[in-house]
């Protein structure tokens, strides 16, 4: 089976020095896959990479057999990426119903149908519908995000971070929405530092330190890891956690 997203040997950063120094990584369709690792390992890079926001030096990236290195992220979005960066991701002054309407805004269609398949992703937006995203909580407005960027209807959602500085109940309750969001057919690459229970949900999961893949391997595999437990979960087994 091919892979919906392959990235070969990956360099690059921010013209400077190389931030990406050898990435490499596979992901078939329906899958959900994590990335972690520790404080400026490159991950964001990484997934800002994908979506052709940094300068690429070298390496390959190709979404479903098409090579799509370097090209821009308008480009990209038409073939089937989305991308939740992990700040900034709503227009806190626009309603709920305006953010998602933005994310359609490559669509010629109605959008409504569109709204509406959001709401059933997002039960409690439905009745946000026309208060500002800003006035949200923390994991409302991640949800407007990910509705935002669902409303091309992506093969790829790219999210970085979507749980960061959220409560645990809502943390919970994000990743219930990514396993829905994954249920829907789309293919999910995220960045997670509560790297436990992203890994809970991963088909697959790489571990990226200093630009470069430490460890890859199921979720299930790189939880009983005990050398990826010891120094990228907090070192204890998920018995004694
Ligand atoms: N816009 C930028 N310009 C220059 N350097 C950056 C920029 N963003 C991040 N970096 C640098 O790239 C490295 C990796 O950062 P990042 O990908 O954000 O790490 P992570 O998401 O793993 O914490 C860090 O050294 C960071 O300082
Ligand atoms: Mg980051």
């Amino acid at each position: 089976m091919s892979a919906l997203l392959e990235i070969q040997d990956l360099h690059g950063g921010y013209g400077g020095a190389d931030i990406l120094k050898g990435v490499d990584l596979s992901l078939a369709r329906g899958q959900i896959g994590v990335i972690a690792g520790p404080n400026g390992a490159g991950k964001s890079t990484l997934l800002k990479a994908i979506f052709g926001l940094v300068t690429i030096t070298g390496g390959r990236i190709f979404l479903d057999d098409a090579d799509i290195t370097g090209l821009a992220p308008e480009k990209l979005v038409r073939r089937g990426l989305s991308f939740v960066p992990q700040e900034h991701n709503v227009f806190p002054s626009l309603t709920v119903r305006e953010n998602l309407e933005m994310g359609g805004f490559i669509r010629s269609d109605d959008l409504e149908p569109h709204i509406e398949r959001i709401f059933s992703i997002f039960p409690p937006l439905r009745e946000k519908a026309e208060q500002p995203a800003g006035e949200l909580s923390g994991g409302q407005r991640q949800m407007v995000a990910m509705g935002r960027a669902l409303m091309t209807e992506p093969r790829l959602l790219l999210l970085d971070e979507p749980t960061a500085g959220l409560s645990p109940k809502y943390m919970n309750e994000i990743f219930d929405q990514v396993r829905a969001v994954n249920a829907t057919g789309v293919t999910v690459l995220m960045v997670e530092q509560n790297a436990r229970q992203a890994l809970a949900i991963a088909d697959v999961g790489f571990i990226i330190a200093s630009g470069r893949n430490l460890h890859t391997g199921t979720g299930a595999a790189l939880l009983a890891d005990p050398q990826v437990a010891e120094s990228f979960l907090g070192g204890r087994t998920p018995e004694e956690a």
